[in-house]
């Protein structure tokens, strides 16, 4: 019969987990993904950069600088390059009070890696990051995703919500795999307004939206959720943010705490 990860809701409440447990161990690490799914994350967010020889790794940088010891873009690297390099130090050194020896030379996981390491038994919520940088990402993360049959028949079934903010690369997904369930990102450098005709033609390709947290209020979250549109803000770390969002009626949250969105979920 069903397993009860199959019947899992995308239109319950969603606890995503933000490149992993990341306020806790380095992002977009083995580490950071078990913490999330321990902490009760539905889904472990993935963001993808792409290799010099095609293959689609987990990493939010274009360039590898901030989160390992090596300089450069992905794009001009190969998976054996990326493979040498140290994805854990710079975290013990940011946070000495989070840091442990194991994270000393962790790697960066490829999204088959992530995949196989994680199984079928966990959700996995997928950036497209800089789909411009990488022609041919969109098919090679269908291929992957066809290959470890985790794209599923509608959002109940996926495993998978692919999200992007570009909306050519989500298009380039519906076109490629229809079955697979989409958001948009949208990015604002103001206080968010957003138009019912925008929404509408979102809705044609997209089950939800999701911005930073900072720009939106109480009428938006109205207005995406009258269009029958999931929203999930980012990146919601503080208890107090989390409580009021969920108040306005946001349909879940990515967070670097999910242990802390976990125990807001529970009170309620
Ligand atoms: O994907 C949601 C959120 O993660 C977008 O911002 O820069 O953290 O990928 P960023
Ligand atoms: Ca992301």
């Amino acid at each position: 019969g069903k397993s009860r990860e199959v019947e899992v809701n995308p239109n319950r409440f969603l606890n995503i987990a933000h490149r992993g447990a990341s306020g806790h161990a380095p992002e977009h690490t083995m580490f950071a993904y078990q913490l999330g799914k321990e902490m009760h994350g539905d889904y472990i967010e993935v963001d993808l950069q792409m290799t010099k020889d095609g293959v689609l790794i987990a990493m939010h940088d274009e360039k590898v600088d901030r989160t390992t010891n090596g300089s450069g873009y992905v794009k001009d690297m190969t998976l054996a390059d990326i493979k040498k390099l140290d994805a854990g130090s710079w975290f013990n050194a940011a946070y000495p009070e989070k840091s442990q020896s194991q994270y000393e030379g962790v790697k960066v996981p490829t999204l088959e890696e992530v995949i196989e390491t994680f199984g079928k038994n966990s959700r996995y919520y997928i950036e497209t990051k800089a789909p411009e940088v990488y022609p041919g990402m969109e098919k090679e993360l269908v291929r992957v995703l066809k290959k470890h049959k985790l794209n599923g028949q509608n959002t109940q079934s996926s495993k998978v919500i692919v999200q992007s903010f570009s909306q050519e690369s989500l298009l380039e997904m519906n076109s490629l795999a229809p079955e697979i369930p989409l958001v948009q990102l949208i990015s604002y450098s103001k206080p968010a307004l957003i138009s019912d005709a925008e929404l509408t033609i979102i809705k044609e390709y997209a089950i939800g939206v999701g911005m930073n947290h900072k720009r939106i209020d109480r009428a938006y979250v109205e207005q995406v959720r009258h269009h029958g549109l999931l929203i999930h803000p980012y990146t919601v770390n503080k208890r107090a943010d989390m409580e009021r969002l969920m108040e306005w009626g946001v349909t879940g949250m990515f967070t670097n705490y999910p242990d802390v969105l976990e125990a807001v979920l529970k009170n309620k």
